[in-house]
């Protein structure tokens, strides 16, 4: 396939959103977590999407930021876990959440390929630039685009619209990366190639669009760039 850039999902795809959990399970005041980390985990993942895409199909965007927490608070209370410090303290680490660890090598490959690269992602322009920041990214990506820019979240055909925008490319010469399943068949849908990266070995979403690959991880994709 012929292509320009590659554009990347963060939540999920770069960052490991259970970094959080997982580290707060092990780190001070965190023994309420101990055993539960990986259910509340994936709790509040699920409910941060769900609030996105109600919130873009109802037309009350509030960032992701505010999502974020409005989801650890609603999952907190689902697992019957208080305590403002703990809360604290898993919104501080999803700021610094850890990147996959064949995340470095694939951009720099990349990059020296000459493959442009960028990040659209819900996240607001804090949150990335810090996840980002925190990984030691910062010189891997020619754009960090969030929905803020357009104030409504994936999947809203004007946020894929930001790619095209910025880099002035065509929807078939992007490459677009996401372990969202869901996201992977909007993106497609909308005309973008696509890589899903099922890190979860997750079934395929029924909904409109199908992936041009799958791939258990990034290492996948450079060998799918030469087919
Ligand atoms: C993102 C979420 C969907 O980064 O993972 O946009």
């Amino acid at each position: 396939m012929t292509i320009r850039l590659c554009v990347f999902d963060a939540y999920g795809t770069l960052f490991d959103v259970d970094g959080a959990a997982r580290s707060a399970a092990s780190g001070p005041n965190g023994q309420a977590l101990a055993e539960v980390w990986p259910q509340l985990s994936a709790s509040w993942r699920r409910k941060q999407l769900e609030y996105t895409w109600l919130r873009a199909a109802a037309g009350h965007h509030a960032n992701f930021a505010q999502v974020t927490e409005d989801a650890l608070d609603w999952a907190l209370e689902d697992a019957g876990i208080a305590g403002a410090e703990l809360r604290a303290r898993l919104l501080a680490l999803y700021q610094e959440l850890p990147v996959f660890t064949e995340v470095p090598d694939t951009l720099r490959a990349l990059a020296g390929q000459g493959i442009s690269r960028a990040i659209l992602s819900n996240g607001t322009p804090d949150m990335l630039a810090s996840a980002v920041r925190a990984a030691g990214l910062d010189d891997m990506f020619q754009a960090v685009l969030s929905v803020e820019d357009v104030g409504v979240f994936k999947p809203a055909t004007a946020v894929y619209d930001m790619v095209g925008a910025r880099f002035g490319v065509s929807p078939q010469e992007v490459l677009f990366i996401s372990s969202n399943g869901w996201d992977i068949c909007a993106g497609a849908a909308y005309g973008f190639r696509t890589l899903w990266v099922n890190r979860g070995a997750a079934p395929m979403d029924r909904l409109f669009g199908r992936p041009d690959a799958v791939v258990r991880d990034l290492r996948g994709l450079l060998a799918q760039l030469e087919e």
